[in-house]
């Protein structure tokens, strides 16, 4: 099967090219100027597919570095599972997903990861990848993370946050840091401090203070900025390559700046709710709604000027990647676990599915370029986890993961409208964007056709990935 995409503005880091695409099979075994126009004749004449890109992007397929379908949290679970979740990111224009594998205390790690193994295997719509969580960091995980790189695990996820559940002390910390540091993986920190946190949420809900907007209110952007600092102080200390997860306080991406003017290998990423959705807006909306916004980091206020901040820490390359942090629950019966007490709402936000439409707005919108979209949400993730070039590039040799996106188009967003994650409600509800995804492409198949659906799942595969490629 071949498939020839024509006329279109291949895009990439370094900008937009007029050139044409030729798929053969799985992988992209051309890319050519529209100027050469004998070949491309010929290959018009003999693809079995030809695609009219005039006036829209190509565009590689959506890196989304963090998700979590099914993930255990509050007393339930992710709504998504990994067939609805990745058919959703599907419709979105992500073709891979990194998720996270499970561990918590007492588990062998190696178990952990053939569970989540299980529950993708066969399941899914686009490739996928996995990090793995460490929650319990003891003498048998840090060994299994030897195990785990070979396996193509290369990056391991910690909590300062959530004490009780997934966090880890300093201690544990450290000696997980050297053991990446030592086999050359990324640790990933969910950087908040978690025990300072509990006291506030314990003194809030003992003064009655018990409705949503009390979750960012105990979560103050100092909570985020100091544990960010300890960790770069960590990672310091060991050597170890550092990624800081959802990050949303500008004071936070400050001392993550500084550390990287130093030369540190360490990184940041920011998710599109922390560039959109406030404290004020979303968060604090009358009586239980603002349960639908309740996420970790939080929504922070507008009025302190993070979402411009994030905009600026995008542009200038000291936050690296957008992901969605996807971890959806429905408002009946899982957000409403927090009735009367926000710190029991199960924290997450789906997304999966608007990622590269609303980071699109921020190209209509002036925040970033075009060239800048496609680094934050494709090629940068793919290399950031080690998935470049076999994704995140249009280029001879790479998967045929390919989006053509029309900026004259429309999309509307919502729970009735371009919804297909498996929640009750949209967090995105009447967000309508500049732009469209009119075409998928997951390894040289297509997977949406102009809003209709045409992949299924047990298509995509597992990723073993290498190394991060920002390492020196
Ligand atoms: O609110 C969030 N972020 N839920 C998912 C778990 C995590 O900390 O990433
Ligand atoms: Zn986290
Ligand atoms: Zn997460």
């Amino acid at each position: 099967m071949t498939i020839l995409i024509k006329n279109g503005q291949v895009v990439s880091p370094q900008g937009a090219i007029a050139a044409d695409v030729l798929v053969d099979r799985e992988k992209i075994v051309a890319v050519f100027t529209p100027g050469d126009t004998s070949l491309g004749k010929e290959l018009a004449s003999s693809a079995d597919t030809v695609i009219d890109a005039a006036r829209k992007y190509v565009i590689p397929g959506g890196v989304d570095a963090h998700t979590h379908m099914e993930l255990p949290f509050g007393g339930t679970y992710a709504s998504d599972t990994f067939d609805t979740g990745t058919l959703a990111a599907a419709w979105g224009g992500t073709t891979t997903i990194i998720d996270f594998a499970v561990q918590k205390t007492g588990e062998r790690v190696q178990d952990c990861l053939a569970a989540w193994h299980e529950k993708a295997n066969g399941n899914t719509h686009i490739d996928y990848a996995f990090h793995q969580i460490l929650g319990g960091v003891d003498d048998d995980s840090l060994k299994a993370m030897d195990e785990l790189v070979n396996e193509g695990i290369t990056s391991f996820k910690l909590f300062m946050a959530y004490p009780g559940v997934y966090y880890s002390d300093d201690g544990q910390i450290l000696r997980a840091m050297q053991a990446a540091s030592n086999n050359g993986s990324m640790i990933m920190m969910h950087a908040e401090n978690g025990i300072a946190i509990d006291v506030l949420v314990a003194q809030a809900l003992a003064e009655g203070k018990t409705d949503p907007k009390y979750h960012s209110l105990t979560r103050p952007w100092e909570t985020e900025a100091e544990a960010t600092n300890r960790a770069i102080m960590l990672s310091r200390i060991t050597g170890a390559p550092l990624y800081i997860v959802h990050m949303s306080a500008k004071q936070a991406v400050q001392v993550l700046q500084s550390a990287k003017n130093e030369g540190l290998n360490v990184f940041g990423e920011t998710c599109p709710q922390y560039l959109y959705l406030s404290l004020e807006e979303q968060l604090s909306q009358p009586g239980f709604e603002g349960a639908k916004w309740v996420c970790s980091t939080p929504l922070r206020s507008k009025e302190e000027g993070h979402q411009e901040e994030l905009w600026k820490y995008l542009r200038t390359n000291d936050l690296s990647i957008v992901s969605t942090d996807h971890c959806p629950f429905c408002f009946k019966e899982q957000k409403e676990l927090g009735l009367g007490n926000f710190a029991a709402i199960p924290n997450g936000i789906g997304s999966v599915e608007h990622r590269l439409d609303l980071l699109y707005q921020g190209v209509v919108n002036g925040h970033i370029s075009l060239a800048r979209w496609v680094e934050i949400c494709s090629t940068t993730p793919a290399r950031m986890f080690g998935l470049y070039p076999q994704k995140g590039v249009i280029a001879p040799g790479s998967d045929a993961d390919i989006v053509i996106y029309d900026p004259a188009g429309r999309t509307e967003i919502g729970f009735h409208k371009t919804h297909h994650m498996n929640m009750d409600h949209s967090a995105w509800e009447g967000f309508n964007i500049d732009g469209h995804v009119d075409t998928v492409i997951s390894r040289g198949k297509v997977v949406v056709d102009n809003n209709t659906y045409l992949g299924h799942k047990g298509h995509g595969k597992f990723l073993k990935r290498g190394l991060s490629q920002y390492l020196i």
